[in-house]
């Protein structure tokens, strides 16, 4: 699909992303060299997530910064919807997420928006995404956050809390801006047009709790960040801060690019949840892009950005920017040919998805440890 046909929404990502459009399309800001020296100055190393740009834009992280450095420490607000097992891409923001925990010793408030996915998820009942809920919080809490740090609440579970926040939100948003910007129809449930409002409570929560403002950031995926759009334009309404966020790419489908990475189509991503055989199975299906023969491969090489076994490496599987480099190089100059590529990427998923499922198995009796309840 041509790159302008690309569509990012908190419900829909199409399409092949043009990531500087889609920074213009938003409005959000491109994380500059200026902005990763400010990090730098306070966590010592850059995460190789912030040295390849993967987190890429952000909105008003400088103002969080000021603030940081006078003194007015922030607190982490991150997320899931819990429609089914948690996927690699997932993990992006999480990984990131606890490495500015571990370095800024920040507070994070993780929700479980159990309520979003029972509306827009035509199959999936209350009981089922309650379900996801704690089979995902395994791999939350398998990431290693901090539990005296780290707070992971279900929306209809934290509602006492969380319902009288939405309702002061909601009173702010007019059915013509959620329509604008999520782009609901008459036919659209009025529990669908509402829920934006339940995202946002978490935003300014530490504020409340706190009685005075509290600085937030919040890492994402950027297809989450139009909630934020509009949260920010109501924040100040309720006296609070807006909150500052810092966006990331989009982990892309194991199938090719303009393949949609999605729930519905399996192999277009690992789970966490995946066995030794699917996983493998999957990465020796995925798409290379490299020429139909080795013969022709060896001759003209292949192209490491639509590469899907590249991009894995480059997202997750090698903090080493000089190996990236040289995996790319060798895609780039025909000398690694698509299977021992591949091979080589399913080794390090396994050893990758059997240690995560050694600790979320040991998870299942922390979860209390982690939990919010009121
Ligand atoms: P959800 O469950 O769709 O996604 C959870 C987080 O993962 C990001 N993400 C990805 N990141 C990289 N590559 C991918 N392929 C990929 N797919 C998804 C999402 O952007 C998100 O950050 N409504 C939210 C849950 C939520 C939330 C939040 C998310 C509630 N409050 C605050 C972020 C911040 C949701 O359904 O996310």
């Amino acid at each position: 699909m041509a790159k302008e046909g690309f569509v990012v929404t908190p419900w829909e990502v199409r399409g092949e992303i043009d990531y500087d459009k889609l920074i213009k399309q938003f409005g959000i800001s491109p994380i500059d060299e200026n902005l990763l020296a400010r990090i730098k100055k306070h966590t010592k190393e850059l995460h190789f997530m912030l040295r390849r740009k993967i987190f890429f834009a952000h909105r008003d992280l400088d103002w969080l910064l000021d603030e940081y450095e006078k003194g007015n420490e922030f607190y982490l607000y991150t997320g899931r919807g819990p429609s089914g097992h948690t996927h690699l891409g997932h993990l992006i923001p999480w990984i990131f997420t606890k490495w500015l925990q571990d370095k800024f010793g920040a507070k994070l408030y993780f929700q479980i928006t159990d309520d979003e996915k029972f509306l827009f998820k035509r199959e999936l009942e209350l009981e089922d995404t309650k379900r996801f809920s704690y089979e995902n919080i395994l791999d939350i809490i398998a990431l290693g956050f901090d539990p005296k740090k780290t707070f992971i609440f279900l929306d209809t579970e934290y509602c006492k809390t969380l319902y009288p926040q939405a309702v002061r939100v909601a009173k702010h948003i007019t059915f013509s801006t959620a329509k604008a910007v999520f782009g609901f129809k008459n036919e659209s449930n009025i529990g669908q047009i509402f829920f934006t409002s339940m995202q946002a409570v978490p935003a300014f929560l530490e504020s409340v709790k706190r009685k005075k403002n509290v600085p937030c950031l919040i890492p994402l995926g950027v297809d989450q960040d139009p909630h934020f759009r509009v949260a920010r334009d109501v924040m100040p309404k309720l006296g609070y801060y807006k909150p500052a966020i810092i966006h990331s790419k989009l982990l892309p489908s194991l199938l090719g690019p303009g393949t949609k990475m999605s729930a519905s189509d399996p192999r277009s991503t690992i789970y966490t949840t995946d066995s030794e055989e699917v996983a493998r199975k999957k990465i020796m299906n995925a798409f290379t892009g490299q020429q139909p023969t080795a013969e022709l491969q060896r001759k003209l090489g292949g192209n490491p950005e639509i590469c899907s076994v590249c991009q894995y490496y480059y997202f997750l599987f090698e903090e080493d920017d000089k190996k990236v480099e040289e995996i790319f190089e060798a895609e780039r100059n025909g000398s690694l040919l698509a299977g021992e590529h591949k091979a080589d990427l399913a080794e390090r998923v396994v050893k990758f998805l059997k240690e995560h499922q050694k600790k979320r198995e040991k998870a299942r009796d922390q979860i209390e440890k982690f939990i919010l309840r009121d």
